[in-house]
């Protein structure tokens, strides 16, 4: 079996929950939200949620009268989960511990399903799909979010930027992600209907995030990720700050009102069972 990288390790993300969920909701919480739009949810509909992290989709679904079965392979992610569930008195969600490369799920189980930049981490993508797939019922929708295309990511190139500007001679031995094999449209389509998925589609969503609090949002943009988390201990404190000059430095460049702006593009695949 190949080894496994940073980001498909269960402990490395629940080691860094609090953080991925300051840095990192303001985007996914837009796809997430486009995602919920697209599955155009009954009330009382029961939906599942794949690698839900700290559970953004999840609990816009529960918000909106859906009942919710949130699901994540780090304990760490769905004990901060079950602590934002409590904290806002929801009813009809729970979370779970389970690797949604093998749900203990029953077929046919849930009127929908989604999985928010969470199956793309998978070793096995297409078994996570096809996994999605046979707990829905008959017909139940599921939608799919992946990146549009990782080479043009800002997230990661002016990451890569920075910290080449700071340490021109580092040398990443990191191999490609598994992320970017399940990304864009093509992909998407190709592979939600190899997993048995009717009428597929896929739209781009493109999230924009303003970041009031530049230096607050760097702490925590180091640790949101595990590859980010595994780069930047190797770095060091000095050498992280000086990248994080740049990348704030990187962002306010391209901003319109002086505040620094990310903006990403995922893709959402739409399907049915
Ligand atoms: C980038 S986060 C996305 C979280 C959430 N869906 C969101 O939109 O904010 C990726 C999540 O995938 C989870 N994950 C990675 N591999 C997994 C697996 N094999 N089974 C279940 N969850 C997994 C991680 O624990 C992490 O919470």
């Amino acid at each position: 079996m190949a080894e496994l990288s940073p980001d498909q390790v269960a402990e490395n993300w629940g080691a860094i929950a609090s953080d991925y969920e300051r840095a990192f909701e303001g985007l996914s919480g837009q796809f997430a939200a486009h995602a919920l739009r697209l599955l155009g949810l009954r009330r009382d509909d029961h939906v599942l949620d794949v690698a839900a992290g700290t559970g953004v989709f999840s609990l816009m679904a529960a918000r909106a009268g859906a009942k919710v079965l949130a699901t994540d392979f780090a304990p760490g992610m769905v004990a901060r989960l079950r602590e934002r569930i409590a904290e806002e008195q929801l009813s009809g969600i729970s979370a779970e511990v389970m690797d949604g490369q093998a749900l203990a799920i029953p077929d046919g189980a849930f009127d929908a399903g989604a999985s928010v930049l969470g199956l793309i981490f998978f070793p096995d993508q297409d078994r996570g799909l096809a996994e999605l797939r046979r707990v829905l019922r008959r017909d139940g929708r599921a939608a799919v979010v992946c990146w549009r295309d990782p080479a043009t990511l800002q997230l990661m190139t002016l990451v890569k930027q920075a910290v080449h500007k700071v340490v021109p001679e580092f040398q990443s031995h990191a191999a490609p992600p598994a992320w970017a094999r399940l990304a864009g449209a093509e992909a998407l389509k190709t592979r939600m209907e190899a997993a048995g998925f009717r009428e597929v589609a896929v739209v781009t969503s493109k999230a924009v995030q303003k970041i009031d609090e530049p230096e607050a949002y760097w702490s925590g943009f180091t640790r949101s990720a595990p590859p980010l988390a595994h780069l930047f201990g190797q770095l060091g404190p000095e050498v992280t700050a000086a990248v994080g000059r740049e990348y704030i430095g990187a962002l306010r460049a391209q901003s319109r009102d002086g505040l620094p702006t990310l903006t990403v593009e995922a893709c959402i695949g739409l399907g049915r069972a």
